[in-house]
């Protein structure tokens, strides 16, 4: 842990691309506007997938956009050194990304009417993407064995912290007018339904020719394809490409193919502990 993470209040962080000062300027002094749109996501819950939908949202439909920008430029993630450059020079309106958890999210967003996205999946489905992108990339420490993982996924023990934490403190925030969340199993069961409701969120109508042109563009086929979408652009400091990509399996339920009887019980019985007091039901549950 010492090498690779450094701690920002009680939180673990990538030492690369990531700084104390960086992390307490977003959270005090970056100015959330209120035609920002926020990506917001644990890691491995579908991120680039809505990074991808609300960038051809924007363009009506049309991938000129998504097949000539790299995602990570189209909408940065805040938090990180690289991402918050990207985020200053952004002319308005902006579409930015981040995973931080909303204690640690700019403060300016309670004076803001600026749009949240939220995209949860089901967690053992984040557990094992993650599992699998934290071998990939140089930003996380070798995950170790799936059971020592386990434990540091149910503990919290992993950069940007809990994903119970995440999830419920960030959805502490439905019901507000400015927040919208929506689950990575509902754009896989129905992704035509699922753009048309984030469209109306925008208050952005498209006809349905538009609709089917963002589906069809950010398909899992179409950003495994686009070098733009698919981090093969990722220098290799970054990334070991020669040991998988981004775009791993894109689909719902792949834990029962890694998780054992007995860790899926272990996870089980956390996620009731950690969930109950919620009062929300999921697709996984
Ligand atoms: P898997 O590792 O399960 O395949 P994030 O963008 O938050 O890092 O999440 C990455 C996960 O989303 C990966 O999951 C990836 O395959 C999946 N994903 C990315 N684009 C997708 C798409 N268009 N359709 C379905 N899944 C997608």
């Amino acid at each position: 842990m010492a090498h690779k993470y450094f701690i920002y209040k009680g939180m673990q962080f990538p030492r690369l691309d990531y700084s104390l000062e960086v992390l307490s300027y977003v959270e005090n002094e970056f100015q959330v506007r209120d035609d920002d749109v926020f990506n917001i996501t644990y890691p491995k819950s579908g991120t680039n997938w809505m990074l991808e939908i609300l960038s051809l949202i924007r363009c009506g439909g049309d991938p000129s956009w998504v097949r000539s920008v790299l995602n990570w430029e189209r909408a940065p993630w805040v938090e990180n050194v690289p991402g918050l450059e990207v985020a200053l020079k952004y002319p308005p309106p902006r579409l930015l990304c981040s995973h931080l958890p909303v204690q640690l999210f700019p403060k300016s967003l309670q004076r803001s009417k600026a749009k949240i996205i939220y995209t949860l999946r089901c967690p053992k489905d984040v557990l094992v993407s993650l599992y699998h992108f934290s071998k990939l990339v140089h930003l996380f420490r070798d995950p170790g064995s799936l059971d020592s993982f386990l434990e540091d996924f149910l503990s919290g023990n992993l950069p940007y912290g809990s994903w119970f934490d995440h999830v419920t403190g960030w959805m502490g925030l439905k019901g507000k007018e400015n927040f919208f969340s929506i689950t990575y199993e509902e754009l896989q069961q129905d992704p035509w339904d699922s753009v048309r409701r984030i469209c109306h969120f925008l208050g952005k109508e498209l006809s349905e020719e538009q609709v089917a042109a963002v589906v069809e563009n950010a398909s899992f086929q179409s950003m495994k394809g686009n070098k733009m979408s698919n981090f093969s652009q990722l220098r290799d400091e970054y990334m070991k490409h020669q040991h998988g990509g981004l775009l791993r399996k894109g689909i719902c339920g792949d834990w029962r193919n890694h998780l054992s009887e007995a860790q899926s019980q272990r996870f089980d019985t956390v996620y009731r502990e950690r969930m109950q007091g919620l009062g929300m039901t999921f697709p996984w549950d």
